[in-house]
């Protein structure tokens, strides 16, 4: 696993909506700051869908790594508009990266 790998994809893929910084402003999509151990759609003042907030997911290395692969089958009636990541390799890295991130 490479965090460095993983954030020039955050960057690449993830950054256009996302932020990951504490007291990191909300863009498209919720500032992820804080994400791991946390009930889905827990983000202070983001309007998520009902399906992402009543999803019951707590988010981790394992229901990353699935919603990553297809975020639209994982949570259906997400508005996260992003086809996922095939290959495990890439989303490891991107999950290594995200837990110092958002830390
Ligand atoms: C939600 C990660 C790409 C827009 C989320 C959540 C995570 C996440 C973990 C759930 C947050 C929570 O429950 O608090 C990522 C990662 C991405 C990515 C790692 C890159 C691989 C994108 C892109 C967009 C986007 C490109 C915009 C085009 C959103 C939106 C939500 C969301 C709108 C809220 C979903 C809802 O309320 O249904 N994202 N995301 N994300 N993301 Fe992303």
């Amino acid at each position: 696993m490479s965090a460095e790998k993983g954030a020039k994809i955050f960057k690449t893929k993830c950054s256009q909506c996302h932020t990951v910084e504490a007291g990191g402003s909300h863009k498209q999509g919720p500032n992820l700051n804080g994400l791991f151990g946390r009930q889905s759609g827990m983000a202070e003042g983001f309007a998520y869908t009902d399906a992402n907030k009543n999803s019951g997911i707590m988010w981790g290395e394992d229901t990353l790594f699935d919603y990553l692969k297809a975020p639209k089958k994982y949570i259906p009636g997400t508005k996260m508009v992003f086809a996922g990541i095939k290959k495990e390799k890439e989303r490891k890295d991107l999950i290594a990266y995200l837990k110092e991130a958002t830390a």
